[in-house]
């Protein structure tokens, strides 16, 4: 269900939060890192340039995603990523990790809350847990889908597919959690405003990311397809209007979690 290509697209923005989350972790010399929803390697190959001699893991639960990773020539002086299809749910590593890493996955694991004490007993003392996770589920692109996808027009074809309002947990909420568990959580948000240029450029956004489900149901129906796109492109056009040079700015709020383990 997920496409490579079409989440390449915005590679530059969409790598930016993985960029500044490994920024903030302080392991000087880790072992063992693991980058769970590691998607085409991406995140995977920012983690082997920062540690070259670590052992440096990708997981994902999509095979064409790794597949794509694994394509991916190895770069001189990074670490050599090793890959795997994993759902991250049931993935435990055989010995304890020094960075557990997740970018832009946690918010596809319903009740990842209440996952987090469990992921983090399998970090080594010293060790830490980092994630990212949208949280614009209540910007005008999440609202508008929303509102398409349950219109009388769509509602009972596109009935299956969840709201995805409760996806991710309040900042306050990830480092309560943590910080009970043991660790020390460092908690913060940030909201990027991306400049996005070309015909509807957050409908094309948005087709690598939350339109999925959406298309996922469409299927090969083409005509379907089009008027889903028609109709929710329209609605986005009104609610980003491109500046005179035709550039969109597309706010996009972030929360960014890094739980160290005392050594
Ligand atoms: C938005 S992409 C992020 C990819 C990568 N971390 C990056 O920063 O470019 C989300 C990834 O999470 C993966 N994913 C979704 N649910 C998953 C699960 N239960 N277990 C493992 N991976 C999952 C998807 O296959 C997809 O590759």
């Amino acid at each position: 269900m997920w496409d490579p290509q079409t989440y390449l697209a915005y590679a530059d923005e969409r790598t930016r939060p993985a960029r500044d989350l490994l920024a903030a972790i302080d392991v000087e010399k880790p072992a063992r890192v693991v980058d769970l929803g590691c998607g085409t390697g991406t995140s995977t190959r920012l983690l082997a340039r920062r540690w070259p001699d670590a052992d440096v893991l990708g997981t994902d639960s999509s095979p064409e995603m790794i597949a794509a990773a694994q394509a991916e020539p190895a770069e001189p002086g990074a670490a050599a990523c090793r890959y795997e299809v994993a759902d991250a749910y049931s993935w435990a590593p055989g010995e304890p990790v020094d960075v557990w890493f997740s970018n832009a996955m946690l918010q596809w694991l319903p009740g990842h809350l209440d996952r987090l004490p469990g992921w983090l007993r399998t970090v080594a003392p010293g060790g830490v847990l980092a994630f990212q996770v949208p949280g614009n589920f209540e910007s005008p692109s999440h609202v508008l889908l929303r509102e398409v996808t349950r219109s009388p027009a769509w509602r009972d074809r596109l009935a299956g597919i969840p709201e995805r309002r409760e996806a991710v947990e309040s900042p306050a909420r990830y480092a309560d959690v943590l910080a009970a568990a043991g660790a020390r959580p460092d908690v913060w948000e940030t909201t990027y405003l991306h400049r996005l240029d070309g015909p509807d450029p957050v409908l094309r956004w948005t087709t690598g990311t939350a339109l999925r489900p959406v298309l996922a149901v469409l299927g090969e129906d083409s005509e379907a397809r089009a008027a889903f796109l028609a109709e929710y492109g329209a609605a986005l056009r009104a609610a980003y209007p491109p500046n005179d040079a035709g550039t969109v700015t597309f706010p996009f709020r972030r929360i960014f979690v890094v739980a160290r383990i005392p050594a």
